[in-house]
C-alpha cells in the first residue's frame, strides 16, 4: 500500500518507518528540510538498533528507500492511506486535512495520529467525513504495540475495519472504542495517573521518588509517572491534561506540571524535567528501592477511570487492559493489578481521598457494586475477570 505521514517528529517519524518495514511505500511530509534531515537521522538510528538485534533483517538503508520525503503535498497524489501527526493545532490540523483531501485519491482514508482533539472536528474540514478516523499510536511507535482506533460519528464501518486491519498487519494490538470520548482510553488514564501522582506530592504524603518508586518497583511499571511524564514531554502532558479536562472530566488541582512547562522545563526533550537528562536524551532515572507508597492508591483514581469507560460500554475490561499493557509496558493490565491488590483497597482510598474533598474520586457505581457483591478481585474467586 501507498502512504502519506505528515508531520515527521517524534511520533510522525516512527510511524513512517514502521510502515516501511513492514514493506508499504511512504510519503513523509513536513514544512522544512531540516526538519525531514532530523526525522530520516532519526529513523537510521532506530533502524540500525533493530538491524543490529536481528529485529528487522532487511538492510536499514533498503528499509528507508521506501520512504520518499517531501515539503509538498503533491507527492500525496496516489496514496491509499495518509496518517497526520502534526502538533496538536486545531488551524494545523485544518490546513493538513483540507490539502490531504484535496490532493489524495477519492477512496484514501485520512487518518490522524492526534491525542487531544475530536476526530469529527477534525472530519469536517474534509468531503470525506466517513474516510476520516483517530489512529492513534504510543510514543515510541517503534516499540509500543498499541494502537487506538477511534471512529468519529461519521467514520464508516469500512473505514474503522480497513483501519483495525491495518494495524494488525503492522504487528499491532488495535483497541477500537465503541464511541469517542477525550483522551480516548490510554491517555484518560494516563492523566489519573499523573493526577494522583501530584496530588500525593502537593499533599505531602510522598516524595516525587516515591511515587515512582512505587510505580516502577512496587508496581513493575517500566517507568515512574513522573518519570513517564517527563519520557511524554510536559508540555504534551498539559495540553492532553487540560484537553480531557476542558471537555467535561473531573479535574484534581495539581501546579507541578504547569509550573515545570512554565520554566521550559519539558521533560527530557529539554534535558529536564522531574528528573534531569543530560544531552536531552532518555536514561532510566535512579529511585530509591523502597517507597511507602501504596500502589492501591497511586493507581485507584486510574482504576475508577477505568471503571467509568466499562460502566459506559466504551471498551471492555479486557481491552483496558490492552491498552496499558501494550500502550504503557505495563506488566498486566491495570484491571488484573487492580483485582491482586483488591478492589475493596481501591475502594478505601477513593473514599478516603473524596472525603478530604477531591471530588474527581468520587468511587464509580460498578465499583461500589462489585465491594457490596463481594467480588473484590482475585481473593474472593472474582472481580473484573474470574479466578478458578
Ligand atoms: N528504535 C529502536 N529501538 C529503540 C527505540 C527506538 N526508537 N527506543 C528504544 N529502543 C530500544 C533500545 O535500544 C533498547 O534495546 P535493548 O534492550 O536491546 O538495549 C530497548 O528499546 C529498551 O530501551 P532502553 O534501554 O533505552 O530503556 P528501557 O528499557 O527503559 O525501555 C521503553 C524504554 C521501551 C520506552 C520503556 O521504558 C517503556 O516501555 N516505557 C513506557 C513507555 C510508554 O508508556 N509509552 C506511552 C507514552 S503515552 C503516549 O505515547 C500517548 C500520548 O498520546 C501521549
Amino acid at each position: 500500500m501507498k502512504f502519506a505521514v505528515v508531520g515527521s517528529g517524534t511520533m510522525g517519524h516512527g510511524i513512517a518507518e514502521v510502515l516501511a518495514i513492514y514493506g508499504h511505500q511512504v510519503k513523509l511530509i513536513d514544512i522544512s528540510w531540516d526538519i525531514l534531515n532530523r526525522a530520516k537521522q532519526r529513523m537510521e538510528e532506530s533502524l540500525r538498533k533493530f538491524y543490529e538485534k536481528g529485529t528487522v533483517k532487511e538492510d536499514p538503508s533498503v528499509i528507508l528507500s521506501r520512504i520518499e520525503m517531501s515539503t509538498s503535498y503533491d507527492v500525496a497524489k496516489d496514496i491509499d492511506f495518509a496518517i497526520e501527526a502534526v502538533p496538536e493545532i486545531l488551524d494545523l490540523k485544518r490546513k493538513v486535512f483540507q490539502s490531504l483531501d484535496e490532493i489524495a485519491p477519492r477512496e484514501a482514508i485520512l487518518a490522524t495520529n492526534t491525542s487531544s482533539i475530536p476526530i469529527s472536528e477534525i472530519a469536517e474540514f474534509t468531503s470525506r467525513k466517513d474516510k476520516v478516523i483517530g489512529m492513534h499510536f504510543f510514543n515510541p511507535p517503534q516499540i509500543m504495540k498499541l494502537v487506538e482506533v477511534i471512529p468519529s460519528k461519521y467514520t464508516s464501518e469500512d473505514t474503522a475495519n480497513k483501519t483495525v486491519e491495518l494495524a494488525r498487519s503492522l504487528g499491532k494490538v488495535p483497541v477500537k472504542l465503541r464511541i469517542e470520548v477525550p483522551g480516548f482510553i490510554g491517555n484518560r488514564i494516563f492523566l489519573r495517573l499523573m493526577q494522583e501522582a501530584c496530588r500525593e506530592v502537593e499533599s505531602g504524603e510522598a516524595s516525587i521518588e516515591e511515587v515512582d518508586s512505587c510505580a516502577r518497583n512496587k508496581i513493575g511499571l517500566p517507568m515512574g509517572i513522573f518519570e513517564l511524564s517527563d519520557y511524554v514531554g510536559l508540555d504534551i502532558d498539559v495540553d492532553l491534561w487540560e484537553n480531557i479536562v476542558k471537555r467535561g472530566t473531573s479535574d484534581v488541582p495539581c501546579k507541578l506540571f504547569k509550573e515545570k512547562v512554565a520554566r521550559k522545563e519539558l521533560g527530557v526533550k529539554s534535558g529536564k524535567g522531574f528528573y534531569e537528562y543530560p544531552g536531552n536524551k532518555y536514561l532510566k532515572v535512579k529511585l530509591p528501592a523502597t517507597s511507602k507508597v501504596d500502589p492501591a492508591r497511586l493507581l485507584s483514581l486510574a482504576v475508577n477511570e477505568a471503571a467509568w469507560l466499562v460502566e459506559n460500554n466504551i471498551v471492555k475490561p479486557s481491552e483496558v487492559d490492552d491498552v496499558m499493557k501494550y500502550g504503557y509496558n505495563f506488566p498486566k493490565g491495570l484491571l488484573e493489578i487492580a483485582d491482586e491488590l483488591g478492589i475493596d483497597n481501591i475502594l478505601r482510598n477513593l473514599e478516603d481521598i473524596y472525603n478530604k474533598g477531591y471530588s474527581a474520586y468520587k468511587p464509580q457505581d460498578l465499583l461500589v457494586k462489585m465491594v457490596k457483591e463481594g467480588k473484590v478481585g482475585k481473593k474472593s474467586g472474582e472481580g473484573f475477570y474470574k479466578y478458578a
